[in-house]
């Protein structure tokens, strides 16, 4: 199957100033609409995978999902991605699969909830690109931590990222990207209120792309948790508290200094749950999954396009032809970790 590394992705995403929506996925529905959602804007894509979905969905289909994907969307530039990965084995099994991306988050311990030391954060990351490197694989890091747990994911501490220790960890790891902590935590549930610069961090991410300005920065929990996705729901019986995400202008402020991967999950869950308990409200004599699971599928699908226009990735799908995962593994022995970008 063909698909592109994330470093290239975001190397050329760091060229021409944009940022790349990275979204998650568990099953066929996600898949299809994100890659529709590429199509459409003619951009390029990260689909991500948690240690949840290749449990949920199991390995062999998430490599076939990936496989259709490639084959019925060949002008789009996609990365398969590991997200959050608790442990070089967890990375390890995602490379042997064929990901073209991993993310070692040395952040928390194995257990995926306990802090995790400086050092033990090195060691870990540095020993997945050793191994991730060789395969041409593209390594993400994570140091500090994001706040909420999602289904017993996260140690629900939040520590922002320290700028000094960034420096240091980027160059004893040799990571292509690093994952940084402004504040933001995965969920529906971000902040009470609109969040001011008090409360979102982004002068951490300024600082960081000034002193590692090759660095591609990523943003996690990037959810923006639209209001009108919300009143679905709640409209549809739901019971979603009132609850901010991290609006888009600040992802584009984020962009503008480095930031070049956004993650992206919870948009979409609320996406099709609202137009799945919409579907039930307003005919609950129906009964073929394809009824609530195609609206879902268009809810979702329009999310990830209006992602896609406000990072900027829209019309960049076809820029640049693939470069192998061999041919990645040359470039890191020939260059080192830390590629220089062409
Ligand atoms: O890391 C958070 C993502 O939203 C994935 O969530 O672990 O429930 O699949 P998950
Ligand atoms: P959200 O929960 O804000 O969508 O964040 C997703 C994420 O960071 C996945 O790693
Ligand atoms: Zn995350």
């Amino acid at each position: 199957m063909a698909l592109v590394t994330m470093r290239q992705l975001l190397d050329e995403a760091a060229k021409a100033g944009y940022g790349v929506g990275a979204f998650n996925v568990n099953n066929l529905e996600q898949v299809q609409a994100i890659m529709e959602a590429a199509r459409e804007t003619q951009s390029p894509v990260i689909i991500q995978a948690s240690r949840g979905a290749r449990k949920y969905a199991n390995d062999r289909f998430l490599y076939h999902l990936m496989e259709a994907a490639t084959e019925v969307y060949p002008e789009i530039s996609v990365a398969l991605h590991q997200d959050h990965g608790n442990s070089p084995e967890t990375c390890k099994s995602a490379i042997d699969i064929g990901f073209t991306s991993v993310m070692m988050d040395g952040s928390l311990m194995d257990d995926g909830k306990t802090p995790a030391g400086f050092e033990y954060n090195v060691r870990v990351t540095r020993e997945v690109v050793e191994m991730a490197h060789e395969a041409g694989v593209t390594v993400e890091g994570e140091l500090g931590t994001l706040g909420g747990i999602e289904d017993g994911v996260g140690s629900g501490e939040v520590n922002l990222t320290d700028p000094d220790q960034a420096v240091e960890f980027v160059n004893r790891t040799g990571v292509d990207a690093l994952a940084v902590a402004i504040g933001t935590s995965h969920g529906a549930y971000k902040f009470t209120k609109e969040p001011d610069r008090e409360v979102l961090a982004m002068h951490i991410i300024e600082e960081i792309n000034e002193r590692l300005p090759t660095t591609h920065l990523v943003m996690h929990g990037s959810s923006s948790v639209p209001k009108e996705l919300v009143d679905i729901i709640n409209r549809y019986g739901g019971e979603i508290r009132p609850t901010w995400g991290v609006p888009v202008h600040e992802i584009q402020e984020g962009i503008k200094h480095g930031v070049r991967k956004i993650n992206v999950d919870t948009d979409l869950r609320l996406a099709a749950t609202g137009a799945i308990r919409k579907a039930f409200a307003e005919d609950p004599g129906e009964f073929d999954p394809r009824y609530y699971l195609k609206p879902a599928r268009a809810a979702m699908q329009q999310v990830v396009e209006a992602r896609m226009e406000a990072f900027g990735q829209a019309g960049h799908a076809t820029d640049y032809d693939p470069i192998s995962l061999p041919d990645m593994a040359v470039r890191y022995k020939e260059q080192g970790h830390q590629l220089t970008v062409t």
